[in-house]
């Protein structure tokens, strides 16, 4: 029986649901799986088989302390997602060197384009924290000045309003495999709501393909990624966020999921 560690930033109450379906899907495939918080100085990281990252949802505000964890983890044992897949994509920066489409994006206070509503958001964030959109040019300008006064890089994109008619979608991958795909709720503006309200949907031929562009541009084996994709104006999809890091992985909405993920940490022990 192998043993693994499962990663999250909380008291066995928190808020991450997925813990039980995974931990259980991970039981049935002969995996033992123990809940650990990344920060707790007591735990035994050279004692699990694998230690894997899900809901280290506070690393946001303490990014050098998450990574130079993730460098002690990985020097003792096999870290899920590996080390380098962590530092870089902790910071959305990774966008520019992706070379493939994605959103727009203005990357400091200065000079910014003429759009009809703009997003300003850090490089660092998740949960879309300190992201705000506005109409108003000079405020954008202003949000994303406070962002650079605070030592952040920021964000400056076009707001595009597919994600409320059409929807943001997420495809996920365990282990190189797709496993399903959601149709996400927009987190911005009156109807914003809770990330994880989400329905299954059936991604189009263009968004598979863009999405498996961006995991084979990724020279690492990857337990979970999950690849948020969007629309441009002119209809071709677009990369908002590839999540490899603390995605939530939609285990709840589709009732393989959590088995698919099993058998993908099966195959990479
Ligand atoms: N340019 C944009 N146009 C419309 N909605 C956006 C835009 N950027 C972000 N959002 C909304 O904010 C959410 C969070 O932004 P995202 O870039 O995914 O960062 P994070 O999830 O890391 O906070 C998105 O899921 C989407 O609902
Ligand atoms: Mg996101």
């Amino acid at each position: 029986m192998s043993i693994c560690a499962y990663v999250t930033y909380e008291d066995p109450e928190g808020d991450d649901d997925e813990r039980g379906p995974a931990l259980s899907a991970w039981r049935e495939a002969g995996i033992e799986g123990r809940v650990e918080r990344w920060d707790d100085p007591a735990a035994d990281w050279a004692s699990y088989d694998a230690v894997v990252v899900r809901s280290v949802w506070d690393y946001i505000a303490r990014r050098q302390e998450f990574l130079e964890w993730a460098r002690r983890v990985a020097s003792v044992t096999r870290l899920m997602n590996p080390c380098p897949v962590l530092e870089s994509n902790t910071d959305k920066t990774y966008l520019r060197e992706l070379g493939l489409p994605t959103v727009p994006t203005h990357w400091s206070s200065r000079d910014l384009p003429d759009w009809p509503e703009y997003v300003v958001k850090p490089t660092v964030s998740g949960g879309a924290r300190d992201t705000t959109r506005t109409a108003d040019r000079d405020r954008a300008a202003e949000l994303a000045a406070a962002l650079e006064a605070a030592g952040r890089t920021p964000m400056v994109q076009p707001y595009l309003d597919m994600v409320e008619s059409e929807g943001e979608t997420s495809l996920l991958y365990f282990n190189g495999r797709f496993s399903h795909a959601v149709r996400r709720v927009p987190m911005l503006g009156p109807d914003a709501a809770d990330g994880r309200r989400a329905r299954l949907r059936t991604p189009a031929a263009d968004q598979v393909e863009l999405a498996e562009k961006v995991l084979a541009a990724v020279p690492h084996p990857l337990l979970y990624a999950r690849i948020d994709l969007v629309r441009l104006p002119g209809g071709e999809p677009a990369v908002i966020e590839v999540e490899l890091t603390e995605p939530y992985l939609y285990l709840r909405h589709e009732p393989r999921a959590a088995a698919n993920l099993a058998a993908a940490l099966r195959e990479l022990l």
